[in-house]
C-alpha cells in the first residue's frame, strides 16, 4: 500500500510497484485522485481508499479494511506530507501543529498500524527529506518533522526487527511534484537550489520510486535514512523565504 500515492513521488511509486507485479492500494486523503490513478496502473489486484493521516480513526479504519484484503501485505510506502513556509518568529503555531500532524504524527500512525498489520518480513517505507538534516529558512515545520520522521524510522526499525520487519526512509532532495511547483515557480529558488548540487539538477519521481521497490526488496537493510539528492546533503539549502519575499515586493508572487 502507498498513502499519499495519488500525486507526485507517490503516484509514481504505485506505477512502479505495479510495473513490478505487486497488487498496489492507494490511500490518499484526495480519493479522486487515488481512484484516477487506479486506471492507468499495470496489472490487476488494485484499489483505491480515503484516508486521512491526521485522523487516527481514519488510518484505523484504512489499516482495517486493508488487512480484510486477499494477498500478502508486504509493503507499506508513507509518502503523505505538506509544507508551510514562514519565519519562526511569524509562523502561527496552528500551521506549524497542522505540517507536524501530517509530516510527523501522520508517519507515526501509519507505521504503527502498518507494523501492525503487516506480514513478517516485510518492508515500511517512510518519505522523510533533505530537510531532516539539511535546515532551510522559512520551513521550521517540515524541517523539524522530517528530522523527526527520520529517527522514528530509526526506533521502529529496532523495534519490528525481531520479526523480520525492516523499517526505512528515503530522504529526497527538491523533485518537481504539484508539492514543491510553487517554490520552484520563484524567481532564483531552483537556480539556488541546483548551485548548491553536485550533480546539477533537482531529481525525479521515477528516481525516487526506484529506491523504493530497491528498499522493498533488501532483505538486510533496516533503520536506514537514504539521502537521494544528487549530493545536496554537502552543500546548502536555498533560501527559499528570502527568494518569495523579493518575488512579492517585485509584485510577482508565484
Ligand atoms: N517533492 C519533493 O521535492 C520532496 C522532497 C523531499 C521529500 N518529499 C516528500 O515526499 C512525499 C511526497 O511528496 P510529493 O512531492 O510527491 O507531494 P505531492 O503533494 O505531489 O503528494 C503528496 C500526497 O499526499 C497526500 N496527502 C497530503 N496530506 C495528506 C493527509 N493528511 N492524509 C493523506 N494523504 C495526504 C496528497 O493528497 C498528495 O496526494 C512527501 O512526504 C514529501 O514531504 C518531497
Amino acid at each position: 500500500m502507498v498513502i499519499g500515492g495519488a500525486s507526485g513521488i507517490g503516484a509514481e511509486i504505485c506505477r512502479e510497484m505495479a510495473d513490478n507485479g505487486y497488487a498496489v492500494v492507494v490511500g490518499d486523503r484526495n480519493i479522486d485522485a487515488a481512484q484516477a490513478l487506479i486506471g492507468e496502473l499495470a496489472g490487476t489486484g488494485h484499489a483505491a481508499a480515503q484516508v486521512d493521516v491526521a485522523d487516527e480513526a481514519s488510518v484505523a479504519t484504512f489499516f482495517d479494511s486493508l488487512s480484510q484484503r486477499p494477498g500478502r501485505f508486504d509493503v507499506a510506502v508513507n509518502c503523505a506530507g505538506i509544507t508551510v513556509l514562514g519565519l519562526v518568529t511569524e509562523l502561527p503555531v496552528a500551521k506549524f501543529r497542522r505540517v507536524v500532524d501530517v509530516c510527523l504524527t501522520g508517519a507515526f500512525l501509519v507505521v504503527q498500524h502498518a507494523a501492525r498489520h503487516i506480514a513478517d518480513g516485510g518492508a515500511i517505507i517512510s518519505l522523510s527529506s533533505l530537510n531532516a538534516r539539511q535546515p532551510a529558512v522559512g520551513m521550521s515545520a517540515y524541517c523539524s518533522a522530517k528530522a523527526g520522521l527520520s529517527m522514528l524510522t530509526q526506533v521502529a526499525a529496532l523495534e519490528l526487527g525481531a520479526r523480520g520487519v525492516r523499517v526505512n526512509a528515503i530522504a529526497p532532495g527538491l523533485v518537481r511534484t504539484p508539492l514543491t511547483s510553487g517554490a520552484l515557480g520563484v524567481p532564483g529558488v531552483e537556480s539556488e537550489y541546483v548551485e548548491n548540487v553536485p550533480l546539477g539538477r533537482p531529481g525525479t519521481p521515477g528516481e525516487i520510486a526506484d529506491a523504493v521497490l530497491y528498499l522493498a526488496r533488501a532483505q538486510w537493510i533496516t533503520g536506514e535514512v537514504l539521502d537521494i539528492n544528487g549530493g545536496a546533503h554537502m552543500m546548502r539549502y536555498p533560501n527559499v523565504h528570502a527568494h518569495f519575499e523579493r518575488s512579492v515586493q517585485a509584485g510577482s508572487p508565484a
